[in-house]
């Protein structure tokens, strides 16, 4: 049987590329920096399979440039906002993500994100470095409590609904909205629905994990900030777009929030001189959220099997549904 062609878009850990060297054709991007576009256009034609990150486009263009024999987009990641998934659809091509083995390690970083936010470590931690910790006094570095608060979340899906769990432990009223009722997992988590406008208003903490889509995207606009408490922190570790990041400068610098937490933004990497990096209330990680070493790897070993799946013709392992 001949060895089916497949792109890889960046260098991958052992266990994940050793199979396809084995059982593919690859042209293999090994390196740590993203692949040049024009490359990936060169690369991409004729190819059966496409192993790609969330730093690429999958647009028209790119599956113009493939032709006919592209089969499967495996993308390492469960976010497929880069993807056009109507492109796909059109042309028959499947789509592989990877939902399921990073959601306790993303909420665990929301978890992380939020006490940063709300407890000010950033500030306490440069404070130290910079040899301005002055002696103790009784309001310097004040935060907020996390316990006894209302934590409204924007999306009730498996992160969501991981994240209102590790908060059980704070005795925290948990708000949810999202497009639909979700009683059962509500239940479990102990969540009560609550229409977004009443959400803004009555939390503590708003997080976000909803997906990037059109209904999304600049979500958190000033308007949505208005609503939120003067005393609210924000948390987001979706998708920057879900963001009006400068209607959040606005909100975070008028004091209509009190600080904002945020591992995803747009563009990403933010750059260094961007008006929200000057503000000591609003703590910026760099897209961590599934960065854990076993995460990343069973992740990128997911991608190889719906990649290795989808040019041998077999069923994906998981399978975004494009209908
Ligand atoms: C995803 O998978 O969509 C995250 O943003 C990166 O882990």
């Amino acid at each position: 049987m001949s060895k089916s062609t497949v792109v890889v878009t960046r260098q991958l850990p052992q266990a994940a590329i050793e199979p396809i060297l084995e059982r593919c054709n690859a042209r293999y991007w090994d390196s740590e920096e993203p692949i040049v576009r024009s490359t990936l256009l060169e690369w991409v034609e004729g190819a059966d399979g496409l192993y790609c990150l969330l730093t690429e486009t999958v647009d028209d263009e790119l599956l113009d440039a493939a032709g006919p024999s592209l089969r499967v987009v495996a993308t390492m990641s469960v976010g497929y906002d880069h993807v056009d998934v109507a492109a796909l659809r059109k042309r028959e091509i499947l789509l592989g993500n990877t939902p399921g083995v990073l959601t306790e390690t993303t909420a665990e970083l929301a978890l992380a994100l939020l006490l940063a936010t709300a407890r000010r470590l950033p500030e306490g931690t440069h404070a130290v470095q910079s040899g301005t910790w002055p002696s103790w006094r009784p309001m310097w570095l004040t935060g907020r409590d996390i316990h006894g608060s209302t934590v409204g979340l924007v999306g009730l899906g498996r992160i969501g609904a991981a994240f209102a769990r590790m908060l059980g432990g704070f005795g925290c009223r948990i708000l949810y909205t999202g497009p639909r009722e979700k009683p059962e997992a509500a239940r479990e988590v102990g969540a009560t629905f609550a229409p977004i406008d009443t959400l803004l208003q009555e939390s503590d903490y708003v997080a976000v994990h909803c997906p990037l889509n059109d209904q999304t995207r600049s979500l958190f606009s000033g308007e949505a900030f208005r609503k939120m408490k003067p005393t609210a922190v924000f948390i987001n570790t979706s998708r920057g777009g879900v963001v009006d990041q400068e209607a959040l400068y606005d909100a975070l610098v008028q004091g209509e929030i009190a600080a904002a937490g945020l591992d995803v933004t747009d563009p990403e990497p933010l750059p260094a001189d961007h008006p929200l990096v000057s503000l000591d209330n609003c703590v910026i990680l760099p897209h961590i959220g599934s960065a854990t070493i076993a995460t990343r790897t069973k992740m990128a070993v997911m991608t190889t099997e719906n990649l290795l799946a989808g040019v041998e013709g077999r069923p994906l392992p998981n399978s975004v549904d494009l209908s």
